[in-house]
């Protein structure tokens, strides 16, 4: 059953209580506001979909590196999944023990490598038969015999944007099953590898169990045939954006559960997105009205959010204070020199005028990571809502911040 994270209380919008518009008086627009609460429900929601699996949760750090969310999680229970060692990095700062940690990306440098084994992290996924040569070597030099998964691509298309889809044969990523069954065959030749498990992710905002159910059996016959104790699937698992319907995580577990019980294998998950995405907003004040009242400029755009313009995503927009007037479809733009910079172009919202606040839901998940100072806009200030208070867990940035890494004077 959905979550409920925003209601209107007497008009105004709030997150478990706290009206947003408060926040916003308080620390200014734009701003990304979570929801604590509903971040740790949706892990909740996650162990009881899996709980015949009992899998290990590591929580996908791409989707959102606030440190505040990742201790969050990893104070749940969660282990990190990174894909630098600077995601490495925000881990272990936030409390993640390095055996909970698990180290993914099709461009590992030989650098990252060597943070990673220093760090002590509890798995590579490898993702090449370079990349493997390139571990065992740094692996031989610094004394240690890390685990492995090999991340295999099932050459399988998954039924999501083509942008996110990550297990078809022409992907970058991954390992083509007849390759890894050949490195596993030879995985004698790696003396400082403990090729231990199978990593697959076959794309993200998935569309279709019975693919994932497919994939699945794909990996627990390599895993069998080789001895492999461990299958990491991923994450992938979607949420709704605007008016849109997510196939529910419980659909999933009813398809992966039967394919993964009773095979005494270690599962886990690197969810990401429906960890975090449903319990964000962005909250933004409308700078113009134009057009006649057919656009909407705000004060945000694909600077900070930049899900619209890449992969033509609907969040749903949410004034913060609601009337009688009725709603009608408006395109709403940010300030960013760019045609594409659209943050809706049909969003159905009551009339509205010049300071009104509003919030564009279903961002918490790849908003502020995927965020950047384009046109020189310091970028957004993050709240964390938890037990009816809240609290600024990342400061906004300044013109300072801009010119920080120039040198002096220049
Ligand atoms: N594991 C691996 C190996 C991944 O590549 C990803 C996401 C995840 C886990 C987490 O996936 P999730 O549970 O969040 O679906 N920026 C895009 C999404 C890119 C996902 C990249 N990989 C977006 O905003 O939709």
């Amino acid at each position: 059953m959905p979550e409920t994270t925003l209601t209107y209380v007497e008009q105004e919008l709030t997150m478990d209580g706290v009206p947003l518009a408060e926040i916003a008086r308080s620390v200014g627009t734009p701003v990304y506001i979570y929801s604590l609460r509903r971040i740790l429900a949706q892990l909740e929601r996650l162990r009881a979909a899996f709980t015949p699996l009992q899998p290990a949760f590591h929580y996908s750090l791409k989707a959102n590196g606030n440190s505040a969310i990742i201790r969050a999680l990893v104070g749940a229970g969660c282990g990190c999944d990174a894909v630098s060692a600077g995601e490495i990095f925000l881990a272990r700062r936030a409390g993640c023990p390095p055996e909970r940690i698990v180290f993914a990306g099709v461009g590992k440098t030989r650098a990252e490598i060597r943070y990673a084994l220093e760090t002590g992290i509890g798995w590579l996924n490898v993702e090449n038969a370079a990349e493997l040569r390139r571990l065992e070597a740094l692996a031989a030099e610094l004394g240690h015999r890390p685990r492995a998964a090999l991340r295999i691509n099932p050459a399988l298309q998954a039924e999501t944007h083509r942008h996110i889809a990550t297990g078809h044969a022409g992907s970058k990523f991954g390992i083509p099953l007849v390759e890894a069954r050949m490195l596993l065959e030879h995985r004698g030749d790696y003396p400082h590898v403990e090729i231990a498990g199978l990593h697959m992710h076959i794309g993200s905002q998935l569309g279709r169990p019975d693919e994932s159910a497919a994939a699945a059996r794909l990996a627990v016959e390599l895993a069998r045939e080789f001895q492999l104790k461990h299958l990491n699937l991923g994450g992938g698992f979607p949420v709704a954006y605007e008016g849109g319907h997510a196939v529910p995580v419980e659909d999933f577990a009813a398809a992966l559960v039967p394919v993964l019980a009773k095979q005494g294998m270690k599962v886990a998950f690197e969810p990401g997105r429906f960890l975090v995405a449903e319990a964000g907003v962005l909250v933004a004040e409308v700078q113009y009205v134009k057009r006649g009242g057919r656009t909407v400029v705000l004060d945000t755009g694909m600077n900070d959010l930049l899900r619209p313009a890449l992969y033509e995503a609907r969040h749903p927009l949410l004034p913060l204070r609601v009337g009688e007037a009725a709603a009608r479809p408006v395109q709403v733009v940010g300030p960013i020199c760019e045609s594409a910079d659209v943050i809706h172009p049909a969003a159905v919202l009551p009339p509205l005028a010049e300071g009104d606040l509003v919030a564009i839901g279903v961002a918490g998940a790849y908003g502020m990571s995927m965020a950047s100072n384009y046109n020189a806009r310091p970028r957004p200030a993050e709240v964390l809502v938890e037990e009816g208070a809240w609290r600024v867990i990342r400061a906004r940035e300044t013109f300072e911040d801009l010119i920080r890494y120039e040198p002096k004077g220049q």
